[in-house]
């Protein structure tokens, strides 16, 4: 979700100021570039130049620097972000905030600037609970400024209560939640996606072709729309999407398991070619030949149908849930006859014969079927096929 995102990250003078080593990393890790600036008494607690490491890019103090006043002004460099992030925020930076006071960079840019504005409060409980403090906060959140934390635990100075600063994924979840926007921003979507492998023994297992393809191209397709999105994958060749909660998975029994634990969603699609059996007792040792020339027979167990399953949950039902249909023959009536079986409200209809190089090539042919409508679309690129995709499902849960 932070893919391309640029923080603008104001890190305070306080001890939690260590913490936002990690969370550059952890921003970086999600795909954002982080742009730190530090007051004097931050570079107290943490050095520039760990800063600077962590970030991979210059760390600006002081705003009567000439060098960046001449690269990027202040004004600039308050504008260029996606999102500030003020880590941690201690009671004389919300009180300089409060007042609108600009007397260094960091309370300077945060005057200038027209983005969103996350603080993560880190402080003396009591400091916390001061009056003063406390009137600050609520003139800054009467200002539309986003707040995350304290948490409520231990703290450096040995007293206990409300003044540590948030945990790192505490933050990036805030962050990720102000940086979602697009039809879709307030709505969980679940995507299965890719192969299955079903053991037959510790090295050998049954698999299919699919490649995931289709069903990462929909899961970035719906991040793009401002959804969040779960994405159940088995072992896929193509690569992982950006900015969804992916969870890998191997067997369809685990990806039953996942999809459950991912529950409850606005929608599911389930794009994802589950093997439709199991080895029934798949050996926990290699099955070797027996010298003698005699064969293996392996005895087979249906898989759950995760589809059928969600499609037909009495408590806790995505408002919409999305089928594919693989099919070789007769694809349309197939596939009208398996959203009636599996009570799904589409189904993505498509003809996987090898003539057609769909399953695992990067085009896709498919016919999207509901209730009452076949809507054809014409033959193009499986990312153009999500693109639309999610399109139709904004249509249907999004903001419009
Ligand atoms: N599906 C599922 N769980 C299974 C099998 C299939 O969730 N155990 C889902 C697939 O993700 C897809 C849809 O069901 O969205 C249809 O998959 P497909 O393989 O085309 O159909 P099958 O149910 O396997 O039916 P058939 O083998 O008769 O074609």
């Amino acid at each position: 979700m932070l893919h391309g995102r640029s923080v603008l990250l104001v890190i305070g003078g306080g001890i939690a100021a260590f913490k936002c080593l990690d969370l550059i990393r952890r921003l970086r890790e999600q795909g954002a570039r982080v742009v730190p600036v530090m007051t004097r008494a931050a570079s107290e607690f943490v050095t520039p130049l760990s800063v600077s490491a962590l970030a991979g890019e210059k760390v600006f103090q002081e705003l009567f620097d000439l060098d960046d006043e001449a690269e990027m002004g202040h004004i600039q460099l308050s504008r260029a972000a996606d999102l500030v992030i003020v880590a941690p925020a201690t009671a004389d930076l919300m009180a300089k905030m409060a007042q609108g006071i600009g007397g260094d960079l960091a309370t300077t840019l945060l005057l200038a600037t027209d983005k969103p504005v996350l603080i993560v409060p880190a402080m003396n409980v009591k400091m916390w609970e001061h009056p003063a403090t406390q009137r600050n906060l609520e003139t800054l959140q009467g200002d539309g400024i986003a707040v995350v934390g304290p948490d409520v635990g231990n703290m450096a100075c040995g007293e206990v209560g409300p003044g540590r600063m948030a945990e790192v994924p505490t933050i990036i979840e805030a962050a990720t939640d102000i940086l979602r926007n697009g039809p879709l921003a307030r709505r969980h979507i679940l995507v299965t996606s890719g192969p299955t492998h079903e053991p037959i023994d510790p090295v050998r297992y049954i698999a299919n072709r699919s490649s995931g393809a289709q069903g990462t191209a929909i899961a970035q397709a719906l991040v793009a729309l401002g959804a969040r999105v779960s994405f159940v994958t088995g072992p896929a060749s193509a690569p992982m999407p950006a900015g969804c909660d992916i969870i890998q998975v191997e067997t369809a029994a685990e990806m039953m398991a996942a999809v459950q634990a991912a529950l409850p969603a606005d929608g599911a699609v389930f794009a994802a070619a589950v093997a439709d059996w199991r080895v029934a007792s798949a050996s926990d040792r290699k099955i070797k030949k027996d010298g003698k020339g005699g064969l293996p027979v392996l005895e087979f167990a249906e898989n759950p149908d995760i589809l059928a399953t969600v499609s037909q949950l009495e408590k806790g039902r995505p408002e919409l849930v999305i089928g594919f249909a693989a099919e070789t023959d007769t694809v349309i009536a197939h596939a009208t006859a398996k959203l009636k079986r599996k009570g799904c409200d589409w189904i993505v209809a498509n003809d996987v014969s090898p003539e057609t190089g769909i399953m695992g090539g990067s085009e896709n042919a498919v016919t999207v079927i509901s209730a009452d409508a076949a809507d054809v679309w014409p033959r193009m690129s499986k990312d153009d096929v999500a693109r639309k995709l999610a399109g139709k499902i904004a249509e249907v849960l999004g903001d419009g």
